[in-house]
């Protein structure tokens, strides 16, 4: 393993694109289980996560070719239906293989997820709303062990708009003879992604991308081909980056419609940002002032981009306000972001930032994947030097973010860590 090592101080300039988006993979290689056929991705993000789940699904029988960012997956021979504790620990979003596992084989047995350390994110709503269609769970082991005879047709509605149980209680139901309703159903762009992938393999999902998701139980899926969207998360990095360093880029690739609450926030600041068809132009001012953020689920402000932006407000001059709403651990990375010279205060899920003050190079270490890439952000505008360790969590979720920022002209280096 390796640090990013940072020299801070260029402004980024020039032109990049965004990779697949990697909250949209994870649900989608979960669902190339259901279909029992071969289904063939294009766009995945070569990332940690993505790996990851590859690791699942081989160790469960499906077999699995990988070409960069192209993988076909047959889910034909799968014959486990246990997800080992080993890996469900590295990932959050295995809870959702539970899902697509069920919608096969009528059972699944699994662990608690592990994850980032953001919050306390439980998995309540995941089985509540498999209870309320009709599977049986035994909690009473180390593995959560589910098995059901039939899908009950029901609405369910969500007590929050979680996105993993959205996408969780759609893959448990494409197949049977139900109807399900969700209501309060999460409405961000990866759930319109997955069922457009779902859809695209014969499945009846209407709905997603608004709070209403109906699902029409078919009999069989077929095989499909399909191009993951882009990384909305991705996006707002390197725009951000671009802001923090005064620079000016030409973003590809991205669909701005999907981070539209970050775009109004940079303009906010004093960005200048021209949006097309499938890119984006930022231009950052040089004298950059504070504003408000609260998170919210989609459309609102994303809870992924809180951290970088924070990062960001505090480059900006005047104070910023920063309420987050989703998880309630995810000041955590401010820590290092005030070893950095940040003069930040965090009252409850209010984080008040003092702003404007030059930040300088330092040692610091990842806590989280959003958290650990806003440390970077930091360093390319910090004077001096910045260390940034723990790169193991920023790799789970960006595809190359080091070579990226410095083809737009960071100044970003890879130390081997000793022993
Ligand atoms: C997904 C994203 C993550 C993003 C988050 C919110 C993936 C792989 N990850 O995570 O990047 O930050 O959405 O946009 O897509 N909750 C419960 N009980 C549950 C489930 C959730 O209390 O059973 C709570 C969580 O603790 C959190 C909130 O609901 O406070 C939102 O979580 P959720 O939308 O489920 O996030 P994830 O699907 O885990």
């Amino acid at each position: 393993m390796y640090k990013f090592v940072i020299k801070g101080g260029t402004k980024l300039d020039g032109e990049t694109y965004v990779s697949g988006s990697k909250n949209a993979s994870l649900p989608i290689l979960a669902a190339t289980i259901i279909s029992g056929k071969t289904s063939k991705l294009y766009n995945v993000p070569e990332i940690e996560d993505v790996k990851t789940t590859l690791k699942i699904l081989e160790e469960l029988g499906c077999k699995v070719k990988k070409d960069k960012n192209k993988v076909i997956i047959n889910s034909k021979d799968m014959n486990k239906t246990k997800i080992s504790d080993e890996l469900m620990r590295k990932l959050r979003s295995s809870v959702i293989i539970a899902g697509a596992i069920i919608a096969r084989f009528k059972e699944v047995q699994f662990s608690y997820p592990g994850g980032c350390d953001i919050g306390a994110r439980p998995i309540d709503l995941h089985l509540k709303n498999f209870r309320k269609i009709g599977i049986k769970i035994d909690e009473n082991t180390s593995y959560i062990d589910c098995k059901c005879d039939k899908i009950d047709t029901k609405i369910i509605d969500l007590d929050f708009p979680s996105v993993g149980a959205t996408e969780n209680l759609i893959l448990a139901t494409v197949l049977g003879n139900h109807e399900i309703t969700i209501t309060n159903a999460a409405m961000e762009p990866e759930i319109v992604d997955l069922a457009n992938f779902l859809n695209r393999m014969g499945a009846k999902v209407w709905g997603a991308g608004t709070n209403t998701i109906k699902i029409k139980g078919v009999q069989t899926l077929k095989e499909a081909s399909y191009t993951i969207m882009p990384d909305r998360i991705e996006a707002g990095t390197l725009l951000i980056a671009a802001a923090m360093t005064k620079g000016r880029i030409k973003l590809n690739k991205v669909n701005p419609e999907h981070i539209s609450p970050l775009l109004h926030k940079l303009v906010e600041c004093g960005c200048r940002i021209i949006e097309d068809r499938n890119c984006i132009y930022l231009y950052a001012d040089k004298n950059l002032v504070s504003t408000e953020i609260k998170t919210m689920p989609y459309p609102g402000f994303p809870t992924d981009l809180q951290p970088l932006f924070s990062t960001f407000l505090t480059t900006c001059k005047g104070t910023s306000i920063v309420t987050e709403n989703i998880f309630e651990n995810r000041f955590k990375f401010m820590q290092e972001i005030k070893r950095m010279g940040g003069k930040v205060n965090i009252e409850g899920k209010t984080l008040i930032i003092k702003g404007g003050k030059k930040l300088h190079g330092a040692d610091v270490e990842s806590t989280d994947l959003r958290g650990g890439a806003a440390l970077v952000l930091a360093g390319l505008t910090a004077k001096g030097i910045t260390k940034v360790d723990n790169v193991k969590y920023i790799l789970r979720g960006y595809e190359n973010l080091d070579k990226k920022l410095n083809s737009l002209g960071a100044k970003i280096t890879r130390e081997e860590k000793e022993g």
